[in-house]
């Protein structure tokens, strides 16, 4: 009877994890979608401490399970509560970095048995299917720890890239000596070799660091999300050793979302998976002279006033948001400026880069919270098409998915991905504070561009005095 509800439970589990997951691609159900997921998931989690029995036996242990329950609960709220919108990608990682620990610390728990067992000199029969689970868990899960920690280092600023003379060949060697280990000790497991599975435990620890500190500013949202599917197909090896349902199943759709979402951001960023693993192993690629010069050649500034006044006459504006707009927290008063400029018959729209922000989706959240209508938002094909009978495009705080390296200098880390052409429009005017780099630490030649003008100051500040002023007109 118990065992059933126990599987309802899992069922339960397994079937909001999925609504959740579809509510969650719309900003509208999004919020929603991820309390259904929660809520599936607090099922499963007290189906388990209160309905899971073994050998007749329940779980026990319930000082431990609950001290841990309500210490988690308090970091995740009181992190939840504090964290600052722009900080989400951060914390995101670190969180997905604790999830890559838990699954390597099952399969550190499994293996505990087993050499228990060896070290009482009995002999048990390992299963080949077992270990192979134990060390898939221990090996993704630890270099999904150590990768996650090392981008959460990166996207704070905290820990710069990083790149020695042969690391692309100490990385495959290291990745090949690591699997092949594991694989030599699934068929001839000992009580004399079984310490090699804490030497497989090092080695990944060290392979995740390495294989995301060289990793270039712009190519990090498709490690960011290799990193999110490792994590699930980790916690998937948990569910195939403790033969619980809901794990695999969660451990699943988080690896199949993390692996679609990092073809999609592969396919934004026009690269092949294999191009950011290997190409950014052989090194830093931020070596271009644009990288550590300062502004190169004349830009020009246009005043708030003038601003406003080219926004009002024009029939079509395309206002393009990047992560200086979720920094500023502006997305409110951009909301005003466009509500203000269609009152006065223009048309406005937003032009959404697919890695425009810190994370996937970052600016259709950013807007969706200001209450933008999801219609407006333009995705980058679309919008590019749009461009060319754009009067003023107006840029709020971003800066490489506009830069036109991507598509004219070789030498560009970011080159060949897709960028917004905003340069096609008659007239750009870019919001930012400095003439400063962004992510990927280049400089920008649109900014020195004829058509191009600069209109300095936080973004909020300056939509401020926008509005203001369009008020006055
Ligand atoms: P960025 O290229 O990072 O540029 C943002 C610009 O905003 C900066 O140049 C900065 O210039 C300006 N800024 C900062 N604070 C501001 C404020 N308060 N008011 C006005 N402007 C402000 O941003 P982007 O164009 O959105 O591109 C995103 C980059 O992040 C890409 O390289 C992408 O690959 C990377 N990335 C994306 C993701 C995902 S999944 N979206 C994840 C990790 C990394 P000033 O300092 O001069 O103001």
């Amino acid at each position: 009877m118990e065992l059933s509800l126990l599987t309802l439970c899992y069922l339960i589990g397994s079937l909001t994890f999925i609504i959740g997951l579809k509510m969650l691609s719309h900003p509208d159900s999004a919020r929603k979608g991820n309390l259904v997921a929660a809520v599936g998931m607090a099922v499963a989690i007290f189906g388990t401490i209160f309905l899971y029995e073994e050998e007749g036996k329940k779980l026990g242990n319930y000082e431990w399970i609950f001290g841990g329950l309500i210490l988690g609960t308090i970091v995740g709220v009181l992190a939840a509560r504090k964290v600052k919108m722009t900080a989400m990608p951060e914390m995101v990682s670190l969180f997905n970095g604790m999830g890559g620990a838990c699954a390597a610390l099952i399969s550190f728990i499994e293996f505990d048995h087993i050499k228990d067992a060896f070290a009482k000199g009995i002999t048990i029969e390992i299963h080949a299917g077992t270990l192979i689970t134990i060390f898939l868990g221990l090996i993704i899960g630890s270099v999904s720890f150590a990768g996650s920690v090392i981008a959460w280092g990166k996207l704070n600023g905290k820990i710069k890239d990083f790149a020695f003379p042969g690391q692309q060949i100490f990385n495959l060697v290291l990745l090949a000596a690591t699997l092949v280990t594991a694989g030599y000790l699934v068929f001839n497991l000992n009580a004399e070799n079984y310490w090699l599975f804490y030497g497989i435990a090092i080695a990944s620890l060290i392979y995740g660091v390495l294989f995301v500190l060289p990793i270039g500013g712009a190519d990090m949202p498709v490690v960011i999300s290799l990193l999110n599917s490792f994590t699930g197909v980790a916690a998937a090896c948990g569910g195939f050793l403790y033969d619980n349902q809901v794990m695999l199943t969660g451990g699943i759709l988080v690896g199949a979302a993390g692996t679609l979402l990092t073809i999609l951001m592969c396919k934004a960023m026009n690269r092949s998976l294999t191009n950011v693993l290997i190409g950014s192993f052989g090194g830093n690629k931020f070596s271009g002279a644009s990288a550590s010069q300062g502004p190169q050649g004349n830009y020009k500034e246009i005043s708030i006033s003038d601003a406003a006044v080219c926004m009002c006459y024009a029939n079509k504006v395309i206002i393009v948001p990047g992560y200086g707009l979720a920094v500023a927290q502006a997305q409110h008063t951009c909301h005003e400026l466009e509500k203000l400029l269609e009152e006065k018959g223009v048309a406005v729209t937003y032009a959404i880069h697919p890695v425009a922000g810190r994370m996937p989706g970052h600016m259709n959240v950013l807007l969706a919270e200001a209450d933008v209508s999801y219609d407006k938002l333009q995705e980058m094909e679309q919008a590019n098409d749009e461009f060319k009978t754009t009067d003023v495009v107006l840029i709020l705080g971003a800066n490489d998915v506009v830069n036109p390296a991507a598509k004219t200098d070789p030498s560009s880390p970011i080159y060949g991905m897709p960028i917004l052409e905003v340069e096609q429009a008659k007239t750009v005017i870019v919001n930012k504070r400095s003439m400063k780099p962004g992510y990927a630490g280049i400089e920008n030649e649109l900014f020195f561009q004829p058509k191009t003008s600069m209109l300095f100051g936080d973004a909020k500040a300056a939509l401020q005095k926008l509005v203001t002023e369009i008020k006055a007109l």
